[in-house]
């Protein structure tokens, strides 16, 4: 199965909201446009066309770093002519298939990729995924308001896939003072096939800033269960760190850091649900950096890791093991400073304690020991 694709990024995406254009921005830790032309590249696409706005091109080899079979293209002012600019491009022979796909559109299954390169392989001139129109629709003009017969109504989706050939002699066909919104038609103006395949929801267009969040929510997610435990050792001090709060006491944990036993713990049940190593691999012991540092910066790095990844902390749930402080008088303290740090909602922070019944090195207060559990998802 042999066809490339034009991705078309060159949009200004002003339906979106301020910032950057939709399509170099970040959905579930990956910028939009990665999105398809990942599965694109994965589903055989060689190459694909990546068509942006002039001056934008590094920018793509930024959010495309790492792949390899695609290459940038200018596009124009209107997204025909973007696409116009991309089969310009295109080194490929009249009989080979090519798709064009809106980058607007990050969700792409690759099942609807094969399906619309076996259509085209079959005999349609083009082809192109589209849903039946649920709800029903009205026309208003001059506060007149009719109800408009939906029967054979489609909601046209990308990738379109045609054969080289037929989609350059239809634009050749193409009268020059009109703008066609989509590839197919053009194809159907110069009395084309077009076939339909099966849509797919997940196949919405962002358009505008709401848009974002549902397809958030479109992307499958695991859950991932982390645990850490740490444990210091009693010394000389006047005060202690614990879960991110200074409690008085009579002595002080010692440690290269501030000693937090209760944050090293939570960092390391956070790095445990990533299978992103240990708090000693990220803040090596050896560093002089780390000498005193404040274990505050350890959890914010754990967590600006699962945010990097599109993944975000469901809860977290930490338990002090000691005798000595009393945890219950700072207990609040506690989870509202993880909380704050996690930027999680305080019912979805757990902090608890409880001593070994003068059992063990904790019960003989030698030291103090810490065990957290994190609950993550992320991005499947
Ligand atoms: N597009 C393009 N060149 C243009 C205009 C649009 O390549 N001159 C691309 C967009 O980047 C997008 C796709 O065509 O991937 C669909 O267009 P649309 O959703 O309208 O995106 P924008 O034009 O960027 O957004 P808006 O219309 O809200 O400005
Ligand atoms: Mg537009």
């Amino acid at each position: 199965m042999t066809f490339s694709t034009l991705v078309v990024a060159a949009g200004s995406g002003s339906r979106a909201g301020d910032g950057e254009a939709k399509q170099w921005r970040q959905l579930a830790g990956k910028a939009v446009l990665r999105w398809s032309v990942e599965t694109l590249l994965g589903a055989g696409s060689a190459p694909v066309i990546v068509i942006v706005a002039a001056g934008m091109e590094a920018r793509a080899a930024e959010v495309l770093a790492g792949l390899e079979g695609w290459r940038v293209v200018v596009g124009g002012a209107t997204r025909a002519d973007s696409v116009r600019a991309g089969l310009q491009a295109l080194a490929a022979g009249d009989d080979e298939i090519v798709l064009i796909h809106d980058a607007a559109r990050p969700l792409l299954p690759a099942s609807v990729v094969t399906a619309l390169v076996e259509a085209v392989t079959s005999g349609a001139d083009g082809a192109l995924p589209a849903l039946p129109v649920a709800d029903t629709l009205k026309r208003t003009s001059d506060g007149e308001m009719q109800t408009v017969d939906r029967e054979g109504l489609w909601r046209a989706q990308t990738p379109q896939a045609f054969r080289v050939g037929t989609l350059a002699a239809a634009w050749e066909a193409w009268p020059d003072d009109k703008i066609p919104t989509d590839d197919a038609a053009v194809v159907e103006y110069n009395g084309g096939e077009v076939r339909i395949i099966p849509g797919d929801a997940r196949l919405m267009k962002l358009t505008y800033p709401e848009d974002f969040a549902m397809a958030e929510q479109m992307i499958p997610r695991q859950t991932r269960v982390g645990s850490g435990f740490d444990v210091h050792r009693w010394g000389p001090g006047g005060a202690v760190w614990l879960c991110g709060v200074e409690v008085p006491h009579d002595r002080t944990l010692i440690g290269h850091s501030d000693a937090d036993a209760g944050l090293h713990a939570l960092t390391d049940a956070i790095l445990g649900a990533l299978a992103a190593g240990d708090i000693g691999d990220h803040f090596p012991p050896s560093d002089p950096q780390w000498k005193g540092a404040s274990s505050d910066r350890f959890l914010e790095h754990a967590a600006g890791l699962v945010a990097a990844r599109g993944g975000r902390i469901v809860h977290v749930d930490v338990t002090l093991i000691c005798e000595q402080p009393k945890i219950k008088p700072h207990r609040e303290a506690m989870r509202e400073r993880v909380a704050a740090l996690l930027a999680l909602p305080l019912d979805a922070v757990s902090v608890k304690a409880t001593t070994t019944e003068g059992l063990g090195f904790t019960g003989r207060d030698e030291g103090l020991a810490a065990q957290a559990v994190a609950t993550i998802e992320l991005p499947a």
